[in-house]
């Protein structure tokens, strides 16, 4: 075989074979194919595209070009090993909640990530603003902690998928980035060696990430659930919204900060939608629960979540505190005799507080509710609760007095 064909046949629109591919890899990462000859394939292979079988076959040859992890072996017997992967956004931070939460419900989660690139960020940055984290484990460690802890997060090492690194660099130099076949074969490759039996794709679309339109992201996320298929591991891929940056963070410390916020509950609404939605998955291709329903009741999600909207422009004059905290317990988040259960799922997350002004359709706060009908009579009690005016109104101090021995 010779590289030469292989660029004329992929330059002049014919499907290369997985044995043509697999050569040519194979030779790229031992050094017998000049990075002149892999730059100028990629650079056809960004013209003349791929079939869905090249390039599952390019992953395969790329996952098989350096280690390729079994984890089974540090696990319970017939445990799923469940991956996930963003495509890479602003202020995404979402495998540091994800990742502990799936771990949490009994779902054991390796992690190899990434650092930034470009205007993303990378959990491993993320991580390292944390004094004395380090992304370097030794493979003995990773399984120890996988096993002790159920959840580790490190960093990729050189041995996995080394094709894929080398390609990546001259793609990055040359232009042959924004390929499909080869950048839905990139990341597959590094999942598939990193020993994923499943994964869940979280794939961003917007101006602040790689796929900038629905179509794009369609697009990517169909190609890499179709390699998923034919190599044999479950994918779901989640087209998620990147026009504006995820959550409130961007920034390393600050969205860690963020992150564990959320795992408290406290997150902004679209981070923490986001991780639910992204653990659910985890949590069904993991054969942890079988509906959507119980995998929300694991993390601990209402059912029912909806908001409450402000009826009119207005300034909030005064929110009934006591009121509130009834609803709360209405809703069956306390008890009305000394037996009820806690449902912990429910409750109210407030948006609008005194001397803010909202305008017509606004929020004014977030029900968590058990059913429709309890988020319903939740709805009606806040309304009520809220006192809408049009005058302005300082926001209430939080410190009245301080008491110190005279
Ligand atoms: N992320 C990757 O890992 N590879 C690409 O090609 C693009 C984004």
């Amino acid at each position: 075989m010779n590289p030469v064909d292989i660029i004329v046949k992929k330059r002049d629109g014919g499907e290369l074979s997985a044995t043509e591919i697999s050569y040519f890899i194979e030779g790229f990462v031992k050094g017998r194919i000049p990075d002149y000859q892999a730059a100028a394939w990629a650079m056809t292979v960004y013209f003349q595209g791929m079939t869905d079988a090249e390039t599952t076959d390019l992953t395969l040859a790329m996952a098989a070009s350096g280690d390729q992890l079994d984890l089974h072996d540090s696990l319970p017997p017939n445990t799923i090993i469940v991956d996930k992967h963003s495509s890479g956004g602003v202020g995404d931070k979402t495998t540091l909640a994800v990742g502990a939460i799936v771990a949490a419900c009994g779902l054991p989660v390796g992690k190899m990530s990434g650092r930034g690139l470009s205007f993303t960020g990378g959990t491993i940055d993320k991580l390292e603003s944390i004094q004395g984290w380090s992304p370097d484990l030794s493979e003995a460690q990773f399984r120890q902690q996988l096993r002790t802890v159920g959840l580790v997060i490190a960093g990729q090492t050189a041995h996995l998928a080394p094709a894929d690194k080398a390609l990546y660099a001259l793609r990055d130099v040359t232009g042959t980035v924004p390929s499909l076949p080869l950048i839905a074969s990139s990341i597959m490759s590094k999942k598939l060696a990193a020993g994923a039996d499943a994964i869940v794709l979280d794939v961003k679309c917007g101006h602040g990430a790689f796929m900038e339109t629905l179509d794009e992201a369609r697009a990517l996320s169909k190609l890499m659930v179709a390699i998923g298929q034919r190599a044999g591991r479950r994918v779901t891929a989640l087209i998620t919204q990147m026009e504006q940056p995820l959550g409130r963070a961007v920034g390393h410390a600050l969205e860690v900060k963020e992150a564990i916020a959320t795992l408290q509950g406290q997150g902004p609404t679209d981070f923490q939608h986001l991780v639910e939605t992204v653990a659910q998955e985890m949590l069904l291709l993991g054969q942890r629960v079988q509906t959507t329903e119980q995998a929300r009741e694991q993390i601990h999600q209402a059912p029912v979540i909806q908001p409450v909207l402000s009826p009119r422009r207005g300034v909030v004059q005064r929110i009934d505190a006591r009121e509130i905290g009834l609803t709360g317990v209405a809703l069956g988040g306390g008890r009305q005799q000394k037996t009820d259960p806690i449902d912990y799922r429910v409750g109210i997350v407030l948006a609008a507080k005194v001397g803010d002004t909202v305008a017509p359709g606004e929020m004014l706060c977030t029900i968590h509710a058990a059913n429709e009908t309890s988020a319903e009579m939740a709805s009606q009690r806040i309304l009520a609760a809220y006192t809408l005016g049009d005058q302005p109104v300082a926001a209430l101090p939080i410190i009245y007095d301080r008491i110190t021995v005279s």
